[in-house]
């Protein structure tokens, strides 16, 4: 019996990277990657980066068929923004745990409870929760995005770890948890960090804000992953303990091949963002599946509550939440 050897391996990859490049030109698109995805799904991306920089990336595209490797609300939100563009997830079933820990009823109830309050959420959400929102925020720019507002009070969903950060960031609000928060970041603990700590005593943690607060007290800098690879670019330090999922390893060590990376615990993997393959992703260029849409009614009122967000990121002309 012939052995599945490496060499057949590679060369399934190498067959899979060319059909996907054809495919890519007879469909006129274009393939967006996050950070946390697979080595070689990032390989084949035209665009990698964390969701502020795929979403405003996504304003500027001009091909007809976006391919979004990630999870269901990263490409509900292109679609948001690139209605008569055809945005596909391949895999149907890869979605994210923290963005179903809301629904828009129990929202409308929040709101009725708070009607002084506006409500900002983050952008791991579905779109109709953006759609029952003021203004939507990324991990990189929550802190802005609530600082820029007039009002006192903030609902904020549906991470209740990334609104106590903005919490600590933004004293003067008063900010409404939700009890949502991230399988896989809440997973990391202190002792974990420390161990690490002790391990590379020259290291930096860098850590998502995702994570416990007890995590985030000992990091020595807070944010998205696209702010991760900017701050160790900078840095002039040689190591790195990286809070966040271990898709992010593999930018981190391409852009810095000087520079050394380790995870805080093994168990930092988001699942759902690695059901996306080379596999899925030819099979969703040639079948053109999954497709991704939004009702207009909703679409509409997801779109406003993002476009506010990227006109506080200075991507968009401000519109105020009274609509002036
Ligand atoms: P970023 O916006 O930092 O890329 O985070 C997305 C995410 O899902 C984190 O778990
Ligand atoms: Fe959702 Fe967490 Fe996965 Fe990010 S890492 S997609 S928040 S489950």
């Amino acid at each position: 019996m012939k052995h599945y050897t490496k060499e057949d391996d590679k060369r399934y990859i190498d067959n899979l990277k060319k059909r996907i490049i054809e495919l890519k030109k007879e469909r006129n698109a274009v393939i967006i990657v996050h950070n946390y995805q697979r080595d070689e799904v990032q390989d084949i991306a035209d665009i990698t980066g964390d969701s502020l920089g795929l979403s405003k990336a996504a304003v500027k595209i001009d091909s007809d068929v976006i391919v979004f490797c990630g999870v269901h609300f990263m490409a509900e939100t292109a679609y948001i923004l690139n209605p008569e563009k055809t945005v596909l997830l391949p895999v149907k079933e890869a979605g994210c745990p923290m963005a179903d820990m809301i629904t828009p009823e129990s929202l409308k109830d929040a709101k009725k409870k708070h009607p002084d309050a506006v409500v900002v959420c983050y952008v791991n959400t579905a779109a109709a929760i953006k759609a029952e929102s003021d203004i939507c925020c990324t991990s990189r720019n929550a802190v802005d995005i609530v600082r820029s507002l007039e009002e006192k009070r903030v609902i904020f969903v549906p991470d209740k770890n990334l609104g106590r950060y903005v919490q600590t960031q933004v004293p003067d609000k008063e900010i409404i948890l939700w009890e949502g928060f991230c399988p896989t970041h809440i997973c990391v603990h202190p002792d974990q960090v420390n161990s690490a700590k002790k391990l590379y005593p020259g290291a930096e943690f860098v850590a998502h804000p995702e994570c416990n607060p007890d995590v985030l007290e000992l990091a020595d800098c807070i944010t998205s992953t696209g702010g991760m690879i900017e701050y160790v670019k900078k840095s002039d330090k040689k190591e790195f303990i990286i809070g966040t999922e271990m898709g992010m390893l593999y930018r981190l060590r391409q852009d810095n091949p000087d520079k050394k990376f380790y995870l805080p615990t093994e168990g930092l993997l988001c699942a759902n963002m690695k059901l996306t393959t080379l596999g899925w992703i030819a099979h969703s260029l040639e079948f053109m599946q999954y497709k991704v849409e939004v009702p207009e009614e909703i679409r509409k009122r997801a779109h406003s509550s993002v476009n506010r967000m990227l006109a506080v990121s200075g991507e968009k002309k401000w519109v105020s939440i009274s609509g002036t």
